[in-house]
């Protein structure tokens, strides 16, 4: 989003005011022009080996925003059959795809592994049903949970000794008898640190646990380190620096490649990294309220379309677009659902009236993929802006939509 001279703002030269009369409110906008230029940015860290991205869908699966991702050289990740089915309707060939669950049934890594995506294994259990199932037929990857607990809020933390997710690295021993039973074929250990990780450290300090851990292993073609890059949800927030992580990863990876006697693929799963910053949520003000206590204003939006502030106490960015220069004013900025759900807590904005249209920030990554239909609320349309031309890429959802599955009995 860009403040021009006359003090209005626009995405690629459109002003949303326009999106709202042409697609109505509230609506998901992406700009497909950040998406390629963090794309790039990843790719540049790490141009000195042999990396692939692949996209952490769960992020955000719309259709159009996977094919963008396609037609720019980025794979997939995906942590379910839906997601899987959604990337191969974008196009991508499973062998493309990598499939890591979280304590799925094993039937769901059968349909994966069976489609012809690799899968990341993610428990013991799963390692020796997945050894007896295939033996040696089909190559996979084991999560290893290091034990390292790294990232900014404890709900988005996955590393740490008391997370669900993985092998735990301590049980190196027994994932290795299960892999020498059943002569399991494994290209590659896999790790996800967490989400809104800032600093190159722990993933320094991972990366190498798994280097470690390597050792074991002869038959690896790839290091998957996971997603959770830092984003700025705050102006002015500090942000992983990708040149600097890709420095320093990439100096360690060749020095373990040449260790371990092959080059080997460095595998990431940034989601929020890519998207987040692409996306704005555009509301309308509804109703603005001066209480003794606070002033609010109302949004005809709620937790039902952006629910990471009540999640986690996320901090977007508001904008007012429709009067950027108004007086400064502290406000609660509130959602239409009967719970409490508030944006932003003493959020100082030019001076909002009813009908002023506001924009999350950082609305691309887990925004509509986390939404729902409480209180009986349709979801939003979504918007895809690219090559300056702004085009639906979903449309809003009506009653019917909501009662599709409903059975009257
Ligand atoms: N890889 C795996 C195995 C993951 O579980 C995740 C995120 C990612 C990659 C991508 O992480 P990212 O680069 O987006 O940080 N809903 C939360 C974030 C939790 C994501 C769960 N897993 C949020 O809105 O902050």
């Amino acid at each position: 989003m860009q403040l021009s001279e006359q003090n209005t703002y626009n995405i690629q030269g459109i002003d949303p005011h326009q999106l709202i009369e042409d697609f109505g409110s509230p609506l998901y906008v992406y700009d497909g022009s950040t998406i390629k230029r963090k794309v790039s940015e990843l790719q540049h860290a790490f141009a000195g080996i042999n990396m692939k991205i692949k996209y952490a869908c769960k992020a955000n699966t719309n259709l159009s925003i996977l094919r963008l991702m396609r037609e720019i050289g980025v794979e997939l990740d995906v942590v379910s059959p839906g997601e899987l089915e959604i990337g191969m309707l974008a196009g991508y060939a499973a062998n493309q795809i990598t499939f890591t669950p979280s304590g799925v049934p094993f039937e769901e890594v059968k349909t994966a592994v069976d489609a012809g995506a690799i899968v990341n294994i993610d428990s013991i259990p799963l390692l020796k049903w997945f050894g007896q199932t295939y033996g040696n037929t089909k190559p996979c990857l084991i999560r290893i949970k290091p034990n390292v607990a790294a990232g900014g809020n404890i709900k988005i933390m996955t590393a740490h000794a008391d997370s669900k997710f993985g092998i735990s690295v301590l049980l190196l021993d027994q994932i290795l008898d299960v892999v020498k039973k059943y002569d399991i074929k494994i290209v590659g250990l896999h790790q996800h640190t967490g989400s809104d990780i800032k600093d190159a450290e722990p993933f320094l300090q991972v990366a190498d646990i798994l280097f470690e851990a390597a050792k074991h292993f002869p038959d690896l073609e790839i290091i998957d380190l996971g997603g959770g890059f830092k984003v700025s949800y705050l102006p002015g927030d500090a942000i992983t620096d990708m040149d600097l992580l890709g420095r320093k990863i990439t100096e360690r990876f060749k020095k373990f490649c040449s260790e371990y006697g092959r080059e080997l693929q460095l595998w990431f799963e940034p989601g929020k990294f890519l998207v987040s910053e692409s996306g704005f949520l555009i509301v309308n003000a509804t109703v603005v309220k001066e209480d003794p206590a606070r002033n609010f204003v109302h949004v005809n939006s709620g937790l039902n379309h952006l629910i990471r502030p009540m999640m986690y106490g996320s901090y977007h960015h508001i904008l007012n677009l429709t009067n950027p220069g108004g007086e400064p004013k502290v406000y609660n900025v509130v959602g239409y659902i009967c719970e409490t759900d508030t944006f932003a807590t003493d959020r100082t904005l030019p001076e909002v009236s009813p009908g002023d249209a506001l924009a999350f920030l950082n609305a691309g990554a887990y925004g509509l993929t986390m939404s729902s239909n409480y209180n009986a609320r349709m979801r939003p349309a979504e918007v895809l802006i690219d090559n300056g031309a702004a085009k639906l890429i979903r449309r809003r959802e009506t009653i019917d939509d909501l009662l599709l599955t409903q059975i009257e009995i």
